[in-house]
């Protein structure tokens, strides 16, 4: 993990160090409305199964980044992680904003654009991978607004609320 900071107009996504580790980022995974469209909502979490997945990033060409909103206070409102296959060129990105309170406000996409243009532009990413629920429309259209296409889709493949419901997978690619 570098020590890079990228910059928007009203986030930063810093590496994610252990002051990003608090109870409001535990209950945040906790939220089972905030989580609905995640697997993570069939787990409890607690400060040390995060610190466990915080570490796991240790020595691996993954990331874990916080996304701050100097404006926001407390600034830490979400986190994105990417996994990397060097092998393949391939970065699979996925986001949390946690902050309720900020959603529906563009703050997804805004993050979501910054990785994109970093991986692609900085670190020299090939393709960028990320999988949602169809039933999760705001995650859906920041892919689509992001640029990035079809790349497969998973029928019936989760339960939600019982319902089965396929998980769609998009990919954007680095100019060629
Ligand atoms: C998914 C998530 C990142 C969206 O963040 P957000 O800041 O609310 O999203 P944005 O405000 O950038 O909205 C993105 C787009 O979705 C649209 N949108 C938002 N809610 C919507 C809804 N309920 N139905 C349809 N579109 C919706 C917005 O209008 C916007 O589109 P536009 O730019 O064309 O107007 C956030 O809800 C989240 O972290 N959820 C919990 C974790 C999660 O589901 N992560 C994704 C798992 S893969």
């Amino acid at each position: 993990m570098t020590g890079n900071i990228l910059t928007s107009q009203r986030l930063r996504l810093v590496p994610f160090t252990e002051r990003h580790l608090t109870q409001r980022y535990v209950d945040w995974l906790n939220d089972r409305r905030l989580m609905r469209y995640s697997e993570q909502r069939h787990r409890h979490h607690s400060m040390e199964s995060c610190l466990a997945y915080y570490q796991s990033f240790d020595k691996t060409p993954h990331q874990f980044w916080a996304i701050e909103c100097p404006s926001c206070d407390p600034c830490h409102v979400g986190n994105m992680s990417v996994h990397r296959d060097l092998n393949n060129g391939l970065a699979d990105v996925s986001i949390l904003l946690g902050e309720k309170s900020l959603h529906g406000q563009g703050y997804g996409l805004e993050a979501w654009s910054l990785i994109c243009d970093h991986l692609l532009n900085t670190v020299g990413v090939r393709k960028i991978t990320a999988g949602t629920m169809a039933c999760n429309l705001s995650m859906l259209r920041i892919m689509e607004r992001s640029g990035m296409v079809q790349d497969g889709e998973r029928m019936a493949h989760y339960l939600v609320d019982g319902k089965p419901t396929s998980i769609l997978y998009r990919a954007l690619f680095a100019p060629s």
